[in-house]
């Protein structure tokens, strides 16, 4: 028997991955933008062993049993075996093929509530395609399998600052994640995840932007008109390290993801009452110090991610805590819902 096992981060999308233009290779309509979390902090931890006891491929996702036929799973298990066929070096060839021929049980958990619009499935496919690949010995470009699994997983293969350039072959060869800067490029950047609710999300994000694609006019004019410069200013943003351009950015592009979402018909709405409240707190902290000191970024849910430089971590959470103090029972949509911030 062969185990491996390795651990993937979460990615926070500072400008959006919404729409694709081919459903099953998971082609976007857009080029997106994200930072990976450190290792230790939210992550997906995949165990995968394989034996010739095993009678078939299985799959179990935080102690729980799962179908392994999902067409995603299959594509990656696919992807990677037929990767190793193709890459196996002389030296390796008989362990690989040995293990070729045997089936995988595989392990995966979270440290995260999953589907919470925390990009679970994004360090969870990042991860399985990064453990499939060690116990068959395959190196190299497998951005290409993980945004297979799930598209914002592609930028999970990568720490640090990470693009997803969309491409435009119809095969999907040219979609792939590039690092952008490597996570030691902007030291004092921190992000705190304030949980608005650990809730499974309504409505998924892969049906979500199927009807945005169909429906929303403004998905549209944003991917064709908005993104590509926006790009563009994000990357700059990013290597100046000019956290007022930065924030700025990712704010106004996670304002009108959520803006799409409103304008898909029927509408989508991923923020509550408690995230609404947190972005005009930031926008009332930022103008009370005249400039951008916290930005917002919210996923398909209504969970903040907060970026901020580290001299400010203090004094925001403080504010936080002080506005919506875990036990608070006064307002009935607070009750309950804990704000539980994370460095
Ligand atoms: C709002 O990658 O979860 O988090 O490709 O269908 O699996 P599929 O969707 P997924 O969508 C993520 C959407 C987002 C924005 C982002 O991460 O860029």
């Amino acid at each position: 028997m062969k185990v491996v096992t390795c651990t993937a981060p979460v990615n926070i999308a500072v400008i959006k991955y919404w729409g694709k233009r081919n459903e099953e290779l998971i082609l976007p309509i857009n080029s997106s933008l994200s930072v990976t979390l450190h290792q230790d902090q939210l992550k997906t931890t995949t165990s995968i062993a394989a034996s010739r006891d095993f009678a078939e491929d299985r799959i179990w996702l935080n102690g729980k049993e799962e179908n392994i036929q999902h067409p995603r799973l299959q594509t990656c298990l696919r992807e990677v075996r037929r990767l190793a066929r193709k890459r196996r070096n002389d030296a390796e060839e008989d362990t690989v093929s040995r293990i070729l021929n045997y089936k995988v049980h595989i392990c995966s958990v979270n440290n995260f509530p999953t589907a919470a619009g925390l990009a679970s499935s994004a360090a969870g496919y990042a991860c399985l395609v990064y453990t499939l690949a060690k116990l068959y010995s395959v190196e190299g470009e497998l951005s290409e399998i993980a945004r297979q699994g799930s598209g914002s997983a592609c930028r999970s293969m990568y720490g640090g600052f990470v693009q997803w350039v969309m491409g435009e072959m119809e095969d999907g060869r040219d979609s792939l994640a590039q690092q952008v800067e490597a996570e030691t490029h902007w030291p004092e950047l921190r992000i705190l995840v304030l949980v608005a609710s650990a809730e499974k999300k309504h409505v998924g994000s892969t049906s979500g932007m199927q009807t945005s694609v169909q429906t929303s006019p403004l998905l549209k004019f944003r991917a064709e008109s908005v993104v590509p410069e926006r790009m563009k200013d994000m990357i700059e943003a990013i290597k100046k390290k000019d956290f007022e351009a930065f924030g700025q950015l990712t704010m106004k592009d996670s304002n009108q993801f959520h803006a799409t979402c409103l304008d898909t018909y029927p509408p989508i709405f991923y923020l509550n009452r408690v995230s609404q409240e947190i972005i005009s707190l930031v926008h009332r902290y930022n103008a009370h110090y005249g400039r951008t000191k916290v930005a917002y970024s919210f996923d398909a849910g209504p969970n903040a991610v907060i970026f901020t430089l580290e001299p400010t971590v203090d004094e925001f959470v403080e504010l936080v805590t002080c506005c919506f103090p875990p036990e608070s029972n006064g307002d009935p949509f607070l009750k309950g819902l804990p704000v539980n911030p994370t460095s």
